[in-house]
């Protein structure tokens, strides 16, 4: 079967073609002709999942999967959630992000946070969502150069490093991404 996986990621699109190789062919937005930003309008990151990933589907006629995901702060009940890209402003930028973060958990004790990913495949037989998580706490300053977004600044549950002090594969086997992405795999491999 030929999918869509809705991204411009070519690193994330190679991940998931090495995975499928041989039973399904994945194709990235711009390989389909999409061009046009994908909008994400919803308030729940589960809703802009679905919106991506239902938008092409209908309008390019190709089973899809788009993925969103967000960092939930249970002292900030949820924030920046949905709105983890632009928290601190349409800069969308992780510095200011992460220090807006910091400042309002200032004289915080609860630092419980968690990231969340869903992935949304919309297929003409059947819609179904994959969720991934990951727990951990908001340190009280950035630690560490790798990553991206809040990963200087997420200490996960169980580990003494940052996801910024990890490396990449590190990152990749505890992942809320990850895990989200294995769900949808083992549906997809099942899939003709
Ligand atoms: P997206 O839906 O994957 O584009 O994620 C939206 C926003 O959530 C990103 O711009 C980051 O601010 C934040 N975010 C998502 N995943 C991660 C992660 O793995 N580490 C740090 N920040 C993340």
């Amino acid at each position: 079967m030929e999918l869509c996986f809705a991204t411009n990621n070519l690193h994330k699109i190679q991940e998931v073609q090495a995975i499928l190789a041989g039973r399904h062919t994945i194709r990235g937005l711009a390989d389909i002709g999409c061009t046009e930003e994908l909008l994400e309008e919803q308030d729940t990151i589960h809703g802009n999942s679905f919106q991506k990933a239902d938008y092409v589907f209908r309008t390019y006629s190709v089973p899809c999967f788009a993925d969103d995901s967000g960092l939930e702060i249970e002292a900030l009940d949820g924030a920046p959630g949905v709105h983890s890209a632009y928290f601190a402003g349409p800069q969308r930028s992780h510095q200011d992000n992460m220090n807006l973060v910091l400042s309002k958990l200032n004289n915080t004790d609860n630092r419980k946070a968690q990231f969340r990913t869903v992935i949304t495949l919309v297929t003409p037989s059947m819609t179904q969502q994959f969720e991934g998580t990951l727990n951990g706490t908001i340190l009280t300053e950035k630690r560490g150069a790798g990553g991206f977004g809040y990963d200087p600044i997420f200490l996960p549950d169980g580990y003494n490093k940052t996801l910024a002090e990890m490396s990449a594969e590190e990152k990749n086997q505890i992942s809320h991404r990850a895990k989200a992405m294995e769900k949808l795999m083992k549906v997809l491999v099942s899939f003709k």
